[in-house]
């Protein structure tokens, strides 16, 4: 899929304060600092579209980007940021929690994973609660130029096989770089199939 044109629209506090449409609308949630913008920022071309930091806790609202006039890309706050103080970091979780659950036009939620950790409880929590609810997800593993090949190979085999613990049947599994754009054909095309069902 081409990406012709992709805009910001509007930053949301909560989910009821969303933009009110029916477009399908795919997001990117995962542990802060994990490259949910960077890769927002990959994906349609435009290096400042979503706003990024070497720091985590950067993006702290629902953020909609139309893309091609069409469909949405949304960047979420990330989760698991411990620093950022009790208060503000429930706040987030609500905000992540209300949206997942309830935007009736998420088509797609991307789980990012950081492809040089082992499997982190935090995410394997938080997909256990997405499976809970129904909540439709992909999950992409970011930074694969911060590590090599065969080390690459070795971490999603034991990611692969830590899902397999929890489940009889893997979401699909993408890989990314924002450097390399590893990557960006896959997901795009993957975003294109599902759009041209709806
Ligand atoms: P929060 O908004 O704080 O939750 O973080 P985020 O998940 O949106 O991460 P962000 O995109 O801001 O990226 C965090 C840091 O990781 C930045 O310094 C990025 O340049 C870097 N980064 C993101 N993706 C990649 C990647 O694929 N490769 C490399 N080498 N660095 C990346
Ligand atoms: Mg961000």
């Amino acid at each position: 899929m081409e990406i012709k044109s992709a805009e910001f629209v509007i930053s949301s506090q909560s989910v009821s304060k969303c933009p009110d449409t029916q477009l399908p609308e795919y997001a990117f949630i995962g542990r802060s600092n994990v490259g949910k913008s960077s890769l927002i920022n990959m994906l349609t071309g435009i290096k400042k579209l979503a706003m990024t930091s070497s720091k985590p806790g950067k993006t702290l609202l629902i953020n909609h980007f139309l893309v091609n006039g069409k469909w949405f890309l949304v960047d979420l706050p990330g989760y698991g940021y411990a620093r950022i103080g009790k208060s503000v970091r429930e706040k987030l979780e609500k905000m992540i929690q209300g949206y997942v659950l309830k935007r009736e036009s998420l088509t797609n939620l991307f789980v990012l994973i950081d492809s040089r950790l082992e499997p982190q409880q935090i995410d394997l929590e938080f997909l256990e609660f997405l499976g809970a609810n129904g909540v439709p997800f992909s999950i992409v593993f970011t930074k694969t130029d911060k590590l090599s090949y065969s080390k690459l190979s070795e971490n999603l085999t034991k990611y692969r096989d830590k899902l397999f613990e929890q489940w009889e049947e893997l979401p699909p599994l993408f890989i990314s770089s924002a450097e390399t754009r590893v990557g960006r054909d896959e997901l795009l095309s993957y975003i294109g199939n599902i759009n041209q069902t709806l």
